[in-house]
C-alpha cells in the first residue's frame, strides 16, 4: 500500500460522466475502484461541484483533489467551455470546488493536459526523450504538448484552423460517427490535421488518446505521417491520474523518483 505522499486523488469531468479515484503515484494505477456518476444536465458549475463532492465523499478521501475540465484553465479560472455548460466561463473553479470540498486544497487543469501528464509519466510517453504531443479524439480534439515531461498548458490545438475549418470539426471522432465515415476515410482527415501539427511543432512522438484509441489498430496504420504515433495506454484513467499528479505537484520526474 503506498504511503501518504505516494497517493493522490483525481476527478475527470467529462461531457457524459464525472469519474474519480485514488491514484498510486508510484505506478499511475488506481487504488480501488473508479467511481463514476453521470454528468448532471445542465452541467453547471454548482451541479458539477455537487457531483464531485459526492465522489470525494464516497471514496473517503481526505486530502488534496485535482480536477479536469474540458476548458482552458488559467490560475484556477475557466476561460472556455467547449463541451460543458457555458456558465463555466469566468468561474473560479478552484474556489468553487474548494468550497464544495470543505476548504481543502484543489488544483484544476484542462482534461487533455491531465491525460498528457499521465501518459508522459506512466504510459505511452514514458522514457521518450523530446517533445511529446498527445491528442484526444472524442467530441472534440484535446491537445497536450510536453517537452521532457514539462507541460505547455492550454494548447487548444483542436481549434486550430486546418484547410479553412477547425481541426476538431474536421477530425474529432464525433465527426466520424456523425458522418458515418469508415476508419480509413476518417484517418485521412486525421492525417491532414496531424501533418499540420507536425509542420509547426516537430514533435518526437504523437500519442493518440480518447475512446477511439482503444481501436487504434483500425485506423493508426492508415495515417501517413513523418512522426511516430502510438495509442494511449491509460485510456479511461488518464484524466484521473493526471489530475491526481497535478494535485500533488507530481511531475514526470517526480513520478519516476517515486517508482
Ligand atoms: C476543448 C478543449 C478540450 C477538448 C477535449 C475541446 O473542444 O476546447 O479544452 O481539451 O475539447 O475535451
Amino acid at each position: 500500500m503506498p504511503k501518504e505522499g505516494q497517493r493522490g486523488f483525481g476527478i475527470d469531468v467529462g461531457g457524459s460522466g464525472v469519474k474519480g479515484g485514488v491514484v498510486d503515484l508510484r505506478t499511475g494505477e488506481l487504488i480501488g475502484e473508479r467511481i463514476k456518476i453521470l454528468t448532471p444536465q445542465p452541467s453547471t458549475p454548482d451541479a458539477i461541484a455537487e457531483t464531485a463532492a459526492k465522489i470525494v465523499e464516497e471514496a473517503g478521501w481526505q486530502g488534496a483533489v485535482g480536477l479536469t475540465l474540458p476548458s482552458v484553465v488559467k490560475a484556477g479560472k475557466v476561460h472556455t467551455a467547449a463541451n460543458i455548460d457555458h456558465s463555466w466561463i469566468g468561474t473560479d473553479a478552484v474556489e468553487l470546488f474548494s468550497n464544495a470540498f470543505g476548504g481543502r486544497s484543489v488544483t484544476v487543469l484542462n482534461d487533455a493536459d491531465a491525460a498528457g501528464l499521465a501518459e508522459d509519466a506512466y504510459g505511452a510517453g514514458r522514457d521518450v526523450a523530446g517533445v511529446v504531443m498527445l491528442l484526444t479524439f472524442g467530441t472534440g480534439i484535446g491537445s497536450a504538448v510536453l517537452n521532457h515531461g514539462m507541460l505547455l498548458p492550454n494548447t487548444e490545438l483542436g481549434h486550430m484552423e486546418v484547410d479553412g475549418k477547425e481541426a476538431e470539426h474536421r477530425a474529432a471522432s464525433s465527426v466520424k460517427d456523425r458522418k458515418g465515415l469508415s476508419y480509413e476515410s476518417w484517418a485521412e482527415r486525421v492525417t491532414r490535421v496531424l501533418r499540420r501539427y507536425e509542420e509547426l511543432f516537430w514533435p518526437d512522438l504523437f500519442i493518440a488518446g480518447g475512446g477511439i484509441s482503444r481501436k487504434g489498430e483500425k485506423w493508426i496504420p492508415h495515417l501517413d505521417l513523418r512522426t511516430p504515433i502510438v495509442p494511449a495506454k491509460l485510456l479511461n484513467t488518464a484524466g484521473i491520474v493526471g489530475a491526481a499528479m497535478a494535485a500533488e505537484g507530481a511531475t514526470a520526474t517526480a513520478a519516476a523518483a517515486l517508482s
